[in-house]
């Protein structure tokens, strides 16, 4: 297939690339860099062998998207692109919106006038807000208790009216859960700007020694140990659940939600001591004050990805750990050591 990845040279962008590469499909990457390397790019095209197209455009853009999906005519669209921290989508909700929501109108229209209408969306657990029970499961309620969050929930009932407008639409929303890991490789990997929001990135630049110290934000929860638990996925398991998507909406109309999230819940102080087990590294912990926003607890049920399109995760999270520790052992900096 001929397939267009906004956002392609991301975190989960770039790890989703190498893996329709691999299955021989044909690729497009758009992307403005605001939050991402083109080195993850070449390392991409290194790993796979293969050549893709690449432009330095932003999806806001609706004089360049034309252009691209007039020259590369692509079959179906893998939406990456957007702003994704919490917090500041909180201090600049209207670059969010405008980012999120308008740049994902502006794609619509493109694909519209270039007569594409199979979409994969990045969505997010985060969707469900304030857990009603757990697991979440896709017929939870959605209440979204941020900026970013409202504007995953706003994209996706965009996207249920987009695909009544033509009955061969069909749109996939991929509700993620808290996704991890590199590429086995140790080529590619997660590279945040600035200090790291998420709890993994942190703890490889502590054990790196780019951090003096692991914050842990709450240990007086209602959970087994007191601290946070989440639902932690391999990168490379959410890429082939990409690939899996895309293959069931080639197949099959109309709008599915998806949890993408391994089904089990793991705390903070259980991923650290399994990152210390993968990496001989220790950890030095600070316990801080709870981070305003955190939800307690949360973690999906799996259960429909498996019946649709029969995709469960497969890596372990001491497989997670290892993977993170080699890309970041082997890249101290980032993709910024090459630069
Ligand atoms: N945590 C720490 N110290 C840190 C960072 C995080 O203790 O330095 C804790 C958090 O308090 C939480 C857990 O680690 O208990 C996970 O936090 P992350 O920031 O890694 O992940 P979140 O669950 O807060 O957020 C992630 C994504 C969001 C997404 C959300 C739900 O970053 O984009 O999952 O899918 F919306």
């Amino acid at each position: 297939m001929r397939i267009l990845l906004t956002g392609g040279a991301g975190y989960i962008g770039s790890h989703t690339l190498l893996q329709l590469l691999q299955q021989q499909h044909e690729l497009c990457v758009i992307d403005n860099f605001s939050n991402a390397a083109p080195e993850a790019l070449s390392r991409v095209a290194r790993l796979s062998n293969r050549h893709f197209e690449h432009h330095d455009a932003t999806i806001l853009d609706s004089g360049r998207l034309d252009e691209i999906f007039d020259s590369f005519q692509p079959e179906a669209v893998i939406h990456f692109a957007g702003l994704k921290a919490v917090g500041e989508s909180d201090l600049k909700p209207l670059s969010y919106y405008e980012e999120n929501v308008f740049g994902t109108i502006q794609l619509l229209k493109a694909m519209d006038r270039a007569k594409c209408r199979r979409i994969v969306f990045s969505s997010s657990a985060t969707v469900y807000g304030t857990p009603h029970y757990l697991p979440y499961n896709e017929a939870h309620p959605l209440a979204p208790i941020n900026p970013y969050g409202r504007t995953k929930y706003f994209i996706e009932e965009i996207l249920k009216d987009w695909a009544k407008t033509d009955a061969e639409k069909a749109v996939m929303l991929l509700r993620y859960f808290n996704p991890v890991g590199a590429h086995p490789s140790g080529a590619i990997g997660e590279d945040p700007m600035g200090v790291p929001n998420n709890l993994m990135p942190f703890i490889a630049q502590v054990a790196i020694g780019r951090r003096p110290v692991l914050n842990v934000f709450g240990n007086d929860y209602d959970t087994p140990d007191g601290t946070g638990v989440r639902d932690y996925i391999h990168v490379d398991d959410l890429a082939r659940g990409h690939a899996a998507a895309l293959d069931y909406i080639t197949h099959h109309t109309g709008v599915e939600a998806v949890n993408l999230g391994a089904g089990k819940g793991v705390s903070v102080l259980e991923m650290v001591k399994a990152f210390e087990q993968a990496s001989g590294v220790s950890i030095p912990l600070h316990f801080a004050p709870r981070r305003p926003g955190d939800l307690p607890q949360f973690w999906a049920d799996a259960t429909k990805a498996k019946t649709l399109f029969n995709w469960e995760v497969e890596k372990s999270l001491v497989e997670m750990c290892a993977d993170v520790w080699r890309w970041q052992s082997q890249n101290p900096h980032g993709y910024g050591d090459e630069t």
